[in-house]
């Protein structure tokens, strides 16, 4: 295992060997962010990795082990559980840390879903060096098998109370003052597996805060959620906060909990890749790049944007920019450059093209807009009100990650970009504007 193998993410999380699915707890804590997810195709487990930078990924192996694990004898059974299902984890201390862990030093406690048990917390408070059972699961009375599942928990500061929201009949919200004891609040017609739920400023207007609950796939609604119930604005459509074939069971750290008070809402997503196989042996499946989450409003509509985070730019190598010119037929400004692993940002006026569709092709995949229909990769992409467009690509051997118009469009897909094949070009079927297009090979993080 080289971190080299075909098709593997460079800057892409993926197992070190095996299977990963879910996103199931992101914290940073004790000067670090943690990940744990899905691992272990057979019987699932508590994978796990840390991060100093939320770039380079270092996979600590498996943290919860559940009571039917696989792995040898030696691998303490160290969970509650048949199986270690999805959840969230966040941080505590004192009393709360108390009653979980037996001490008031600062914890992460992982709540997930315990098969044959029900929903269950493991801790670490030695800053996920070793995680431990907690000796009262499952919590609450959700005890039936696998389902209710999938709790992702977070703190309510208005109620001053933590929430959990599980996949149960849509959403179901429960209320609690320890993660401990859990009381019923509401339900909602929404979502099949893994919620996710937090609060974003929309139009980056920090007095207008709305709530937005999302699901497995990526659907989601936005509205108020006042500590019991989460009410949709009413005008409000559901849209998908990525409209690729690979985006599934993403998570966000809790609010507040990222460093020197950063605002931001971080996601990141598991690839899943139910459309074929890419032909991974060592590893199977991986994590998209960490984005950051906002709220625009759009033709009246509130729409999530993806961005991915500023921090790319600290594994920029071998930057190339274009100058504002005109596209013709035949141009191929992408000529002489070659990679796998790369951000390529373009800008487009629209406005007096002849041009019908206009592509990027990477190895042998393209990546087209429509003109005619306004739809990128066949999803809908409008103009914005100065009739520009604007896409993004993360390139990454084996990932793709398209972004279109400042984040309100997203597509994320695995494709097996060839591993002989480093092209890329750029290419129209008629005249179009190009108002400025940069690229910058990434840096391997492993
Ligand atoms: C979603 C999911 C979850 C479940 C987990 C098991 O991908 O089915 O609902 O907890 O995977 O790995």
């Amino acid at each position: 295992i080289n971190y080299k193998e075909n098709y593997r993410g460079q800057y892409h999380f993926s197992p070190r060997s095996e299977w990963m699915n879910d996103i199931n707890g992101l914290v940073y804590q004790g000067g670090k962010y943690h990940m744990i997810y899905q691992w272990g195709n057979k019987i699932r487990h508590g994978g796990y990795a840390t991060s100093h930078d939320l770039l380079h990924w270092k996979d600590q192996g498996v943290a919860l082990i559940p009571q039917n694990s696989f792995l040898p004898p030696d691998a303490k059974r160290n969970v509650s559980g048949n199986e270690v299902y999805s959840g969230s984890a966040v941080v505590v201390s004192g009393e709360t840390a108390m009653k979980i862990t037996g001490s008031e030093k600062e914890a992460i406690i992982a709540i997930y879903t315990g098969t044959g048990k029900g929903t269950c917390l493991a801790w670490s408070n030695n800053n996920g060096k070793t995680w431990q059972d907690y000796q009262g699961n499952p919590v609450g009375n959700l005890t039936d098998d696998a389902i209710p599942r999938d709790p992702c928990v977070f703190w309510h500061e208005p109620s001053s109370k933590w929430i959990l929201a599980i996949y149960e009949n849509g959403t179901t919200f429960y209320g609690s003052s320890d993660l401990i004891q859990w009381d019923y609040l509401s339900n909602i017609n929404f979502g099949y597996e893994c919620p996710d739920m937090f609060q974003l400023p929309l139009d980056g207007d920090e007095n207008n805060m709305k709530w937005v609950l999302l699901d497995a796939n990526g659907s989601y609604l936005v509205g108020e959620f006042d500590g019991t119930t989460f009410r949709k604005d009413e005008s409000q459509q559901t849209f998908m906060m990525d409209v690729g074939p690979d985006f599934y069971a993403a998570q966000t750290f809790p609010m507040g909990n990222l460093p020197n008070n950063d605002p931001r809402i971080i996601q990141i997503a598991w690839m899943d890749h139910w459309n074929g196989g890419i032909g991974e042996i060592v590893w199977e499946r991986n994590a998209t790049f960490p984005v950051s989450l906002g709220l625009k409003t759009l033709n009246e509509q509130i729409r999530i944007t993806r961005n991915p985070i500023n921090e790319i730019s600290t594994i920029y190598e071998n930057t190339k920019v274009w100058d504002s010119q005109l596209i013709k037929v035949g141009t191929n400004l992408l000529k002489g450059v070659h990679s796998k692993k790369f951000e390529l940002s373009l800008e487009f006026d629209l406005t007096g093209s002849t041009a019908l569709n206009l592509g990027i092709k990477v190895a042998n995949r393209y990546i087209i807009y429509d003109l005619y229909n306004k739809t990128l990769l066949s999803n809908e992409l409008l103009p914005d009100d100065a009739n520009h467009i604007s896409i993004k690509l993360l390139v990454d051997w084996g990932q793709l990650e398209v972004f279109g118009n400042e984040g309100t469009f997203s597509y994320t897909q695995q494709f097996a970009f060839s591993p002989d094949h480093d092209n890329i070009e750029l290419f129209s079927d008629g005249d179009i504007q190009l108002i400025s297009m940069e690229f910058h090979e990434l840096a391997r993080t492993w």
